[in-house]
């Protein structure tokens, strides 16, 4: 069953809920904020404290990070992220497939607004499949008569039994860049925490495994050679807008991700699939 809802502040959002799983979108940013599978804890975080305000991003969920992730190269007064995840998009198609199966389209357009931002004419589709797994798919299409460049991020925030409980598997051996030493270093084994970690793996292939004490999450990525671990920690946190003081015990971000080297040049009229798959 697909509802739109409204919260008291206006802010809109699509309600799913077939026989395998819930979830919410919000318009703004078409940003999956709620997927839970029956019978399951939910899949991914959402901070207690996030504010579902106009023109700010939902802290937790799944942001779309677009046209560029994390600071923007050629001005770092530009919006973190870039501006896909804090604008309307337009729901363009939603259907119950059958009782298991949602599906979910929905379209960004360049616009004045974009424009100002980032000069270039593009169409943006996010595709969601919400069933057992949850499928994301994010299509660019250039519409310009020049080719353009993109970072981009599926900036999922998991939900975890604490932080100290889980390892990330599937990255071993990948080269990485240490966003907090600014170091280009080599991972051995897999990815644990004992202290903020935000790094950006390169040249990803494998599936990425999130294993917790009481279950495994697999991402498999299509169209993305970077992932990006990244766990606030104490001090992060507290400094961090919506969220309360002990919420990085609770959540991990694996984020589907073209970074840094890994950025895409996409040529007028031509289109690029980012696709993840989350069970
Ligand atoms: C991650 C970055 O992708 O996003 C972190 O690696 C950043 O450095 C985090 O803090 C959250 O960003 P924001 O803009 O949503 O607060």
């Amino acid at each position: 069953m697909i509802t739109i809802k409204e919260m008291a502040n206006g802010f809109q959002y699509i309600e799913v809920k077939n026989d395998m799983a819930c979830a919410n979108i919000a318009l703004q940013g078409a940003h999956i904020f709620h997927y839970v599978r029956q019978e399951e804890e939910p899949i991914l975080w959402l901070s207690d404290m996030s504010d579902f305000e106009h023109d700010k991003s939902i802290r937790g969920g799944v942001p779309i990070c677009w046209p560029w992730f994390g600071m923007n190269k050629r001005n770092s007064n530009l919006p973190q992220h870039g501006f896909a995840r804090t604008l309307v998009w337009e729901l363009q198609n939603s259907e119950d497939r059958d009782k298991n199966t949602t599906h979910i389209s929905l379209k960004l357009s360049d616009s004045s607004e974009t424009f100002s931002l980032w000069p270039y004419r593009f169409e943006l589709i996010f595709n969601i499949i919400i069933s057992d797994t949850l499928v994301m798919e994010l299509i660019t299409t250039n519409l310009d008569e020049k080719p353009f460049e993109i970072t981009q991020a599926l900036h999922s925030y998991f939900n975890i039994s604490d932080i100290t409980n889980v390892a990330v598997q599937g990255l071993d051996k990948k080269p990485y860049f240490d966003a907090l030493t600014s170091k280009h270093l080599h991972q051995e084994g897999d990815v644990i925490f004992d202290k903020e970690v935000d790094r950006v793996y390169q040249n990803v292939s494998d599936e990425i495994l999130l294993l917790d004490n009481f279950r495994t999450i697999r991402i498999k990525n299509e169209g993305s050679s970077s992932a990006v671990v990244w766990n606030p920690w104490i001090e992060k946190c507290a400094r961090m807008s919506a969220m309360s003081e002990d919420a990085y015990l609770g959540m991990l971000c694996i984020e589907s991700a073209n970074a840094m080297e890994n950025c895409i040049v996409i040529a007028s009229q031509n289109s690029h699939t980012l696709r993840a798959t989350i069970s």
